[in-house]
């Protein structure tokens, strides 16, 4: 394309592709999603078949390697990833000096990035090797990545309610270890609930990937510089932060909370339809049908209301969802409720603070970045990230000197 041009000067015939609506970056094998038909598949596996067959450290490994482990590799894989989950006593120090009410969120992405100072060998710059010639030390960056995550996660969570920063512990699974971390109640025997654990596994498979989303295009945008993973992976948790992607639950939460009660829902969908307000959790760029996902979230819902008793937000939320599914603006538009419309519910209910979901969102994306920086640093095809944009700016200015302006 950028080879057709009507005179020297034309820079070539582009595509203008706001938000890369239409765009394909790269080709991928990891995750694949029918959103008109509801599907998705994790290297070809239905995800409503891992959720519930699977440990989120398999899906991992399945994501990132391309298949199932077999006992060995998973034994393997996991031990190599709970040897990872101390953090540098110094990384610690840093999270200390935050602000007592530090969105933890903002914690997590500081403390992503200044892993890169801890371990150079990952750049290339400093270490002087091409590490993405070496398997052995791209491995190492992967499990250090996993295993640290929620290490740094639940400091950040311990952090915000002003308690001790608790030791992980190898003697526990992935996600029991992370809640232990969070709530120990002794030194010795504290061992989170199997329905509760369960729950948080289901949850961390069903947010491990979704193929090119906007954290996972920045993983890989960024990492096609060659840049340390710390660093690429701090910048993808900024781009899953925001609103309208990592931090919709949190906002589907804060949503539910201000409408307060059943009667008020009308009234609320009135200012979305009016465009004052959006409808959180709604709507997705590839689903134009109910996201697999919030299925399989509505059964964990129930599971762990059993165990817990109901949110009363609970309420709330299906009767905006059959309100809104039953409104033509929302049928017109195909807007059906996304990952997010659930899993704040669950979050909330399971004791979780808000501002801790986009943590919980990007503890088990990470291993979807990771599988996508090792198949983009694997492919022949990769190129630097460098879009163009239609210039509609002034040209050819003048500089008038500060006194000289009006
Ligand atoms: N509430 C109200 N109207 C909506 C919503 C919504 N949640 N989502 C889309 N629309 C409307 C738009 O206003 C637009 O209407 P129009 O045609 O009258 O202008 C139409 O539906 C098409 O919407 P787009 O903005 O083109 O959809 P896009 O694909 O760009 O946006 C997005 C997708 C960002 C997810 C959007 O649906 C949204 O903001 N949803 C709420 C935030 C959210 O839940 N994000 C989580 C996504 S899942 C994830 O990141 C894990």
């Amino acid at each position: 394309f950028r080879a057709i041009k009507e005179s020297p000067e034309d820079f070539g015939t582009m595509l203008y592709d706001p938000g890369y609506y239409n765009t394909a970056v790269c080709k991928s094998e990891i995750t694949y999603i029918d959103g008109d038909r509801g599907i998705l598949e994790y290297r070809g596996y239905p995800i409503e078949e891992l959720a519930e067959k699977s440990s989120f450290l398999e899906v991992a490994y399945l994501l990132i390697y391309g298949d199932l482990p077999n006992i060995n590799q998973l034994n393997l894989w996991t031990t190599k990833i709970m040897n990872h989950t101390f953090i540098h006593e110094n990384l610690i120090q840093l999270m200390k000096s935050f602000r007592y009410d530090a969105h933890p969120m903002g914690m997590l992405i500081s403390s992503m990035s200044a892993m890169s100072t801890f371990y150079p060998e990952a750049n290339p710059a400093l270490a002087g090797v091409d590490i993405y010639k070496n398997k052995l030390l791209m491995n190492k960056q992967i499990f250090r990545i996993l295993g640290k995550l929620p290490t740094i996660a639940a400091c950040a969570y311990r952090h915000r309610i002003g308690r001790p920063y608790n030791n992980p512990t190898d003697t526990l699974s992935y996600t029991e270890n992370f809640l232990y971390m969070l709530d120990r109640l002794s030194e010795t025997s504290y061992k989170p609930h199997p329905t509760l654990t369960r729950a948080l596994d289901k949850l961390f498979i069903i947010h491990a990937d979704h193929e090119l989303n906007c954290s996972t295009a920045t993983m890989r945008q960024i990492s096609s510089t060659l840049v340390d993973p710390y660093t690429a992976v701090a910048g993808s948790a900024g781009a899953l932060y925001g609103p309208l992607h990592g931090g919709a639950n949190e906002a589907v939460l804060r949503m539910l909370e201000s409408i307060g009660t059943k009667d008020n829902i009308p009234n609320f969908l009135q200012l979305v339809k009016q465009k004052k307000q959006r409808l959180m959790g709604f709507g997705h760029r590839v689903y134009k049908s109910y996201d697999p996902r919030a299925k399989i979230l509505k059964k964990v819902t129930e599971e762990v209301f059993e165990l817990l008793g109901k949110n009363p937000l609970m309420e709330i939320a299906t009767e905006l969802e059959r309100i809104a599914l039953s409104d033509s603006y929302f049928i017109d538009r195909q807007l059906y409720p996304n990952v997010d419309f659930y899993s704040g519910i669950i979050y909330k209910s399971m004791g979780f603070p808000t501002d801790m979901f986009p943590v919980l969102f990007s503890i088990p994306r990470a291993a979807g970045w990771l599988a996508h920086w090792v198949e983009e640093l694997q492919d022949p095809d990769l190129r630097i990230f460098r879009p163009r944009q239609i210039y509609l700016g002034k040209r050819g200015c003048k500089y008038v000197p500060l006194s000289g302006r009006p």
